[in-house]
């Protein structure tokens, strides 16, 4: 007994000796007490101020997806004003499957980022043929499915099946940043996830990561945004006068009066014929829309 602690004593001096400082890469290390006060203090926050958000409400996976996706790159407040008339348009993956993409996009209006609608569609059309209709629960084949990436099916496997992932969305992230990382810069994503892990609420993983995301909302208002400190923090760049508008005004009008031609288009929406130009063809390869003599159509 007395040998050991000895030995365990020795090997705190000697690896406290052999580094002296803090690696850049290296975590903060978190003991079990540790994680456990912070869940805590989450989960304090939560009790007293979580937000009430109707896709918290249902488990349905199709709902999950939906918002999930939605979500993706939306504010909270935009997809609040269009899931449940998405829902109420799409109630299930077979409608989703059979609608055209015209109808979708008339949903999704005010969404931006329209080539989710065009993902949603098709993977409502993979669950159908290829699933039966029932979303697959593991999150490893929820990465095949389009517009799904790790975060993402991550995400629905916890909120939908309750699986204990482990992923970080722009939230969570202020979360571990403010928390952890005060001292540091450049904070990688890979620095953090060891430490969602280690604090991750095994019992309940949806309520945990819902805890979560309204924390670090809460951060966003009460100091500097912590994820300016992330080496993955971009800008976003503008959207006024950029082709992703353009685009946009463009898929808008062909949803609401297609098929138009190209002249009356350039008359309606006043572009440049090269901007014109650049974007039809990017909404063509994408598979947005189609070309019928000489006029455009959704596709
Ligand atoms: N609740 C569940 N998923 C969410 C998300 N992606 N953003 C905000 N709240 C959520």
């Amino acid at each position: 007994m007395l040998k050991s602690a000895l030995f365990l004593k020795d090997l705190i001096i000697y690896s406290a000796l052999m580094s002296p400082k803090k690696k850049e890469t290296e975590a903060p290390a978190l003991t079990k007490a540790g994680a456990k006060t912070f869940q805590k203090e989450i989960y304090r926050y939560f009790r007293e101020h979580g937000r009430v958000l109707p896709w918290r409400i249902s488990h349905n996976p199709y709902h999950i997806l939906v918002s999930e996706i939605m979500l993706q790159q939306t504010q909270v407040q935009r997809v609040l004003g269009k899931y449940e008339l998405f829902l109420k348009k799409f109630p299930d993956f077979h409608s989703l499957a059979l609608a055209p993409l015209r109808t979708i996009l008339e949903e999704w209006n005010g969404l931006g980022y329209n080539r989710r609608a065009i993902a949603l569609k098709n993977i409502a059309q993979i669950v159908v043929q290829e699933y039966c209709g029932i979303l697959p629960c593991s999150a490893e084949t929820l990465t095949t499915l389009p517009g799904i990436g790790k975060a993402t099916a991550a995400a629905i496997a916890a909120f939908a099946f309750q699986k204990p992932t482990v992923f970080i969305e722009t939230n969570i992230r202020r979360v571990f940043i403010h928390r952890f990382f005060s001292d540091r810069i450049n904070i990688r994503d890979a620095e953090i996830l060891p430490l969602v892990e280690k604090t991750l609420d095994i019992s309940n993983p949806r309520e945990w990561y819902y805890a979560l995301m309204d924390y670090g909302v809460m951060l966003k208002d009460i100091c500097e945004n912590p994820n300016r400190k992330s080496a993955h923090y971009k800008k976003q760049s503008p959207f006024q006068g950029s082709g992703r508008q353009i685009r946009g005004r463009i898929l808008r009008a062909l949803t609401f009066q297609s098929p138009v031609s190209e002249n009356e288009i350039l008359q309606q929406l006043q572009l440049s014929p090269e901007k014109l130009n650049a974007a039809l063809s990017q909404l063509l390869k994408e598979g947005f829309i189609r070309k019928e003599k000489n006029s455009f159509l959704i596709a």
